[in-house]
């Protein structure tokens, strides 16, 4: 099929080079020109595991442009990517989706044959029908699910393993209202043998919401019993075995550590706390979840006091930045919050990173960036493992005090070591 992608993000770019390599042509459209000229080189716009690799297998099945109208005309389906960032009250900000819509309903206008419209944008319920729907008739002049199709798939991209999701997800949630949109996502996803479920929009729109927001109350609430359990005496990997061996719980996502980050969770979870306050709920647990979150990055810096009691002036490595390991992100990065609190409290920051070094330089340019971890390790009196980096496995702590967020397990061999729930 001819698809056509509107915004080069980690899941428009993978989404995108994902169906070229199932053999279908593929029209990136970016605004930004920077993005469009380096994907027309076939060189990936940001970092993630094995796209470089892809794209320039499959060089000659995409092309990146900033016109709409051409590529809409060209294509059958058009996915709308782009981000859906938080207001400063957590509420969702719309403004990419409303431009996306606008320029999508402007190329559709002259537009002959029937084309899909999918949104994969993260999207709070009724978006699509209530604003997405209304700007592109608005501007096409054309009446939704009759002159053109409109449907919502979400993305469950795990970023730095978003390609291996594409390939291989657990299922496809497909929320459309007419046959033409249900037939063309069938036929653009029908070589994945997971289960397909399709549903209506509004439907599919929550599913999102409420797989992110399950998956982040389960990290917070694997924290509460880890804080428990480190004040017990006890570990609390050894407890979440136990518990995920029963099938109805499931074994993934109990890692207790300092929190989850990125790009999706807390912005997702803190956009269904606002649509559930419009609607008259009381997200109580959501709330207790965030809370969870927030606090417990400092978990750190509480064991750290335990070791090193004022840290003025105090040498402290900081091991990891992005906001999990194969990511150059570092979007609500638990490294933030912890850096805030050791500036404050007038310590000698030493930081490395294998990928997001350039990126926190950009909010904390005051630091002192080390070229490798054995460097940190070598300059600083107490060292804080904040992202779990395959290579922090292989370094050698021997002497040091050791604070650890995310459990790298050869750093047990520490002269004092922390964990933050074992
Ligand atoms: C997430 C969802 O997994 C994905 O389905 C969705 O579409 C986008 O958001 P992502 O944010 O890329 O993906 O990363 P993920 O691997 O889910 O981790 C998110 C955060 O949770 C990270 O900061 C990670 O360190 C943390 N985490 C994850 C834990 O603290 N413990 C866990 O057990 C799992």
């Amino acid at each position: 099929m001819k698809v056509s992608i509107v915004g080069s993000g980690y899941v428009g770019i993978v989404t995108g080079i994902g169906f070229a390599e199932l053999n279908n042509e593929v029209i990136f459209i970016d605004i930004d020109k920077d993005k469009v000229e380096k994907i027309n080189s076939a060189k990936p716009p940001l970092y993630e595991k094995g796209l470089e690799e892809l794209m320039k297998k499959n060089r000659d099945k995409y092309v990146a442009t900033s016109d709409y109208k051409r590529a809409i005309e060209y294509t059958d389906v058009t996915f709308i990517c782009v981000g859906t960032p938080s207001k400063k009250d957590g509420s969702i900000d719309l403004k990419f989706i409303k431009s996306a819509a606008v320029e999508i309903g402007k190329a559709l206008k002259d537009k002959g044959d029937f084309h899909v419209v999918v949104v994969k944008s993260t999207v709070v319920p009724g978006t699509t029908e209530d604003v997405i729907k209304p700007t592109i008739e608005e501007k096409s002049k054309k009446k939704s699910f009759e002159d053109f199709g409109l449907a919502v798939n979400p993305e469950f991209l795990r970023e730095g393993n978003a390609i291996e999701d594409f390939f291989n997800p657990d299922r496809i949630v497909i929320g459309a209202k007419e046959e033409k949109s249900k037939k063309s996502l069938n036929e653009l996803y029908s070589s994945f043998e997971c289960p397909k479920f399709f549903t209506d929009i509004k439907t599919a729109e929550m599913i999102k919401y409420a797989s992110n927001a399950f998956l982040a109350t389960k990290i917070s609430f694997a924290n509460e019993i880890g804080n428990i359990c480190k004040k017990l005496g006890i570990d609390a990997y050894d407890v979440f075995k136990g518990v995920g061996l029963d099938h109805r719980i499931n074994p993934s996502f109990f890692r207790a550590g300092i929190g989850f980050g990125g790009s999706c969770f807390p912005k997702d979870v803190k956009a269904l706390m606002a649509k559930a306050e419009e609607v008259g709920e009381n997200p109580r647990l959501l709330k207790a979840v965030i809370e969870i979150n927030e606090k417990q990055p400092l978990k750190l810096i509480e064991l750290l006091k335990k070791h090193v009691s004022k840290l003025e002036g105090e040498k402290i490595g900081v091991l990891g930045l992005a906001f999990k390991p194969d990511t150059d992100d570092i979007r609500e990065s638990r490294a933030i919050p912890i850096v805030e609190t050791l500036i404050k409290e007038g310590a000698e920051i030493i930081a490395y990173d294998p990928k997001a070094m350039n990126n926190f330089a950009k909010i904390f340019p005051q630091l002192k960036y080390a070229n490798s971890a054995d460097e940190v390790i070598a300059n600083s009196d107490a060292v804080l493992i904040v992202t779990e980096w395959e290579e922090f496995e292989k370094l050698n702590y021997k002497g040091k005090i050791v604070i650890d967020g995310r459990r790298v397990e050869r750093a047990r061999e520490a002269k004092i070591y922390e964990g933050v729930c074992w």
